[in-house]
């Protein structure tokens, strides 16, 4: 192992970082949106029923990995499947350039969070509210200060460590985030008219599940366990030896799902009680309508709101900031310190581009999210489905009775389906 690796100081630690991987802007975002455009619980069916079956091999196949071999994606790769060792280099490629353009997006909650609190968007009309986020974004000094503000926060918990920093952090501030998002959810569901935004949530509709709705779900799926860029190997290569990784994920991915129809629950029954409206997607529904719906609902509603979009960002951005920063240490010996300086630097250059070009932005978001996560994710399948031992993931799930029983099952979905359902992805991706 490199000198300074360091590791996760318990089972619950690991949880809660992975946790905190998977649980971000994804969940609060663009979650709630899908849910209600593609036939509500027909759709949380379809989202779970992918997690189930595809997503959560990969997860295994990337655990299995990052556990076993104790190394980044790069290094991994190299000791276990050489051939592979290219894909190494694309997930930490990836996980770099998500860190770049996630700090964007994340600096605006940041920016959001500081002006909840000096209550910037009390009695704003939803008129203004699109113009203070258009103007957030278009004035370079503001957009830039922020982003270094929250690449700045990122950098200085990766810079605490694995065990102080990144499993300190995520203790403490996962189940903070879960009581901050459960107190709203009450709130929101309380208000008159609430109903209607559960319907929209909740009404199955099974009609509207098409190609679309198959693809987003899939996508979702895979965007919010963080699959694909090596994230899931990096930190399963800090756990616990003797740790179990079938009850890790199955934690993981409950504990994601669960924050993600949280998030629906605050936010669609707030937005039609309170506006009446069909809710916006992206960025449009976080930072142009909450900040109205929030604000009229009083009180630290909007600063805990706010607050929960910042932490949740911050444990997300931290676990991509970390797979580079593991390969640096890994493979070229550096220490702690000036592997995160590096990254940080980096970051800082294509973030600044992002925040100021649209247009790079939503090119680096194309291409990690639907051409390097999909193709990361298959590599890991294929590696462990097909060139490991058999004997090396049959270990990891043994040490619990309940994986050792599923064992058949995950294997035959890793070494069958995954690669064909992930390749027939990867094709209409790139089409
Ligand atoms: N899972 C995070 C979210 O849902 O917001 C996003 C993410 C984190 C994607 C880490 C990819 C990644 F490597």
């Amino acid at each position: 192992m490199a000198v300074g690796r360091g590791s996760f100081s318990s089972r619950f630690a690991a949880i809660m970082a992975l946790a905190g991987s998977a649980i971000g802007l994804g969940n609060i975002w663009r979650f709630p949106y899908m849910v209600g455009q593609h036939g509500g619980a027909a759709f949380i069916l379809l989202y779970v029923f992918f997690c189930v079956f595809l997503s959560l091999p990969v997860f295994f196949a990337e655990g299995i990995l990052g556990k076993t071999s104790r190394l980044n994606p790069l290094g991994a790769l190299r000791a276990k499947a050489p051939k592979w060792s290219w894909a190494g280099y694309m997930g930490i490629l990836a996980a770099f350039v998500i860190t770049s353009y996630y700090s964007v997006v994340g600096g605006w909650s940041l920016d959001y969070f500081i002006r909840s609190i000096s209550r910037g968007f009390h009695g704003m009309t939803m008129e203004e509210s699109a113009a203070v986020f258009h103007s957030i974004t278009a004035t370079s000094w503001e957009v830039l200060a922020v982003f270094v503000g929250f690449l700045g926060l990122t950098a200085l918990i990766v810079l605490a460590g694995v065990e102080k920093g990144i499993g300190g952090f995520s203790k403490v501030m996962m189940p903070l985030l879960f009581v901050m998002m459960l107190l709203i959810v009450v709130r929101s569901l309380s208000l008159p008219g609430a109903g209607e935004g559960l319907n929209y949530l909740l009404k199955p509709d099974f009609s509207k599940i098409d190609g679309p709705a198959i693809a987003s779900a899939l996508g979702q799926s895979f965007f919010s366990l963080s699959l694909g860029v090596g994230c899931v190997l990096t930190y399963c290569s800090y756990m616990p030896e003797d740790e179990n990784l079938f009850a890790t994920g199955m934690w993981t991915a409950l504990f994601d799902t669960i924050f993600a129809l949280l998030a629906g629950f605050a936010v669609m029954p707030a937005v039609f009680s309170v506006s009446g409206l069909e809710p916006g997607a992206g960025p449009s529904l976080v930072f142009e309508t909450l900040p109205v719906v929030f604000t009229k609902m009083g009180g630290i509603v909007p600063v805990v709101f706010f607050l929960a979009v910042l932490v949740a960002a911050l444990t997300s951005s931290i676990s991509m900031f970390e797979v580079v920063v593991a390969w640096l240490i890994d493979e070229k010996g550096m220490r702690r310190g000036r592997a995160v300086l590096l990254v940080f630097l980096a970051a800082l250059a294509l973030g600044a581009v992002c925040a100021l070009a649209p247009k790079v932005f939503s090119a680096c978001d194309f291409a990690t999210s639907n051409i390097f996560m999909t193709l990361g994710a298959l590599v890991f399948v294929i590696v462990i489905g097909w060139v490991v031992p058999k004997s090396e993931p049959f270990k990891e799930f043994s040490s619990s009775p309940s994986g050792a029983r599923l064992f058949p099952v995950f294997w035959f979905l890793l070494k069958w389906i995954c690669p064909i359902a992930i390749a027939a992805i990867a094709v209409t991706n790139l089409l």
